[in-house]
């Protein structure tokens, strides 16, 4: 195991009615700006409560709204300029992962003079940021709890991540209930995310850090078994819990901390959404079989067997590679069974870019667990075709 300080200084609120601890927020000043996206916190009727706690606690509230999916960098220099012209105090994030994020380079951006643009390519730019808090109503990116943000500048067909210890949140509020409303597609989707991050932090070349890889195939288990519990019944409260707090569990540090390793199905998929605008989690569940089959080899076939033996039950007595060529197997049919897209042709990708986006993705997979050489990330890109 490598050494590792690990530090999370936000404050988790869990369960039903935490909303309530919004009142909070008048520890960090008075004036907020409070961000969401296309209106799903309006039909739930969490905005209505959010601002009545605000209110009556004295805050005084400005509003970005409209943050997509995928959110763009227009987004956060419209919040940018809100917090400078209005003073602002703090910022509020109500949505899934695309708003937090969009709210947390806001808060950067907030305090620098820097072009935003610059923060999300230069995360040591980042010297500051406004104080962040968020209610999470999607189960997904784990933005709630950890220091990255994605940005995307369609334009130019650019979508990158940017990380900072001043973007963790201060307070995050995570109530399953906010989830029900969620759809199948994004639940699966969010899955699907949840899953990859823990992939990605599991598959490293760091020996003998066994604490975060038994603790990963436990969170590899929860949404194997709770992933398909939510698609059917979407206000199961313990599905929504489970795989809500597996979200933050997968990219706060726990699994990655002693056993850092490059990302590399992410780097891979973030071009496909710079280029296609597609939903990450979607993309995620297309290629992480195939890059499991590049990555299989007789070096790492004892790692994807125990990923088998241990996540997916798979008999002790079976060779390594016979074991491992099961669990990617399960790994594909489970993201079948979710209703996830399984080639790339389904979420309307050809060949077109795979040269562009490979050369991209390569400078982001340098050091990740089995080496990717642009010609590699085409071989991924035409098998998953
Ligand atoms: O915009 P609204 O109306 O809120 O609707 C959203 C959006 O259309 C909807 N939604 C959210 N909560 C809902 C709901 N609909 C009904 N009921 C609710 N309770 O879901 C749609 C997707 O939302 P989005 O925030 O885009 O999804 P997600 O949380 O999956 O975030 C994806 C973004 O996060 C980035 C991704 O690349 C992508 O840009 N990531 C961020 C990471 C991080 N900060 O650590 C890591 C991840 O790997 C990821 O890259
Ligand atoms: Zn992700």
């Amino acid at each position: 195991m490598n050494n590792f300080t690990y530090s999370i200084p936000t404050k988790i609120h869990f369960g039903k009615g935490q909303i309530a601890h919004l009142s909070e927020l008048r520890e960090s000043g008075e004036k907020v700006l409070l961000v969401y996206g296309g209106g799903s916190i309006k039909k739930a009727g969490i905005y209505d409560t959010a601002m009545k706690i605000l209110k009556d606690a004295g805050l005084c509230v400005s509003e970005l709204s409209g943050v997509e999916p995928n959110p763009r960098i227009e987004s956060v220099v419209k919040g940018v300029g809100i917090c400078k012209e209005e003073n602002i105090d703090m910022v509020l994030a109500i949505g899934g992962g695309s708003v937090i994020d969009c709210g947390k380079v806001i808060a950067a951006g907030a305090c620098s003079e820097e072009d935003p643009w610059e923060l999300v390519l230069h995360p040591e730019k980042i010297t500051a940021a406004l104080p962040i808090y968020s209610v999470l109503t999607l189960a997904a990116t784990g933005s709630e709890m950890d220091k990255f943000a994605v940005i995307s500048d369609l334009k130019k067909n650019e979508k990158w991540g940017t990380a900072s210890e001043h973007m963790k949140p201060k307070m995050s509020i995570m109530d399953p209930e906010y989830t029900y409303s969620v759809s199948k597609k994004q639940t699966a989707a969010g899955t699907a995310d949840m899953i990859s991050h823990i992939f990605e932090n599991y598959f490293t070349n760091v020996s003998n850090a066994d604490v975060q890889a038994r603790f990963a195939e436990g969170l590899l288990k929860n949404c194997f078994y709770y992933g398909p519990v939510a698609l059917e019944h979407p206000d199961d409260y313990d599905a929504r819990a489970n795989l809500m707090w597996t979200s933050s569990m997968a990219i706060n540090g726990i699994l990655s901390d002693g056993a850092e390793v490059a990302w590399c199905v992410h780097p891979m998929e973030h071009e496909l959404s710079a280029f296609y605008d597609i939903t990450h989690g979607e993309g995620l569940a297309i290629l992480t079989p195939h890059w499991m089959e590049f990555a299989l080899n007789e070096a790492t076939a004892k790692k994807f067997a125990d990923y088998g033996r241990n996540v997916w039950n798979l008999p002790m007595a079976e060779d390594d590679m016979e074991t491992a060529r099961k669990a990617i197997n399960c790994t594909k049919e489970f993201f079948k069974d979710m209703g996830l897209p399984s080639t790339l042709r389904e979420v309307g990708i050809d060949e077109t870019y795979f040269d562009v986006m490979a050369e991209k993705a390569a400078a982001g997979c340098k050091g990740s667990y089995v080496e990717l050489t642009k010609e590699d990330i085409v071989h991924i890109y035409e098998n998953a075709l």
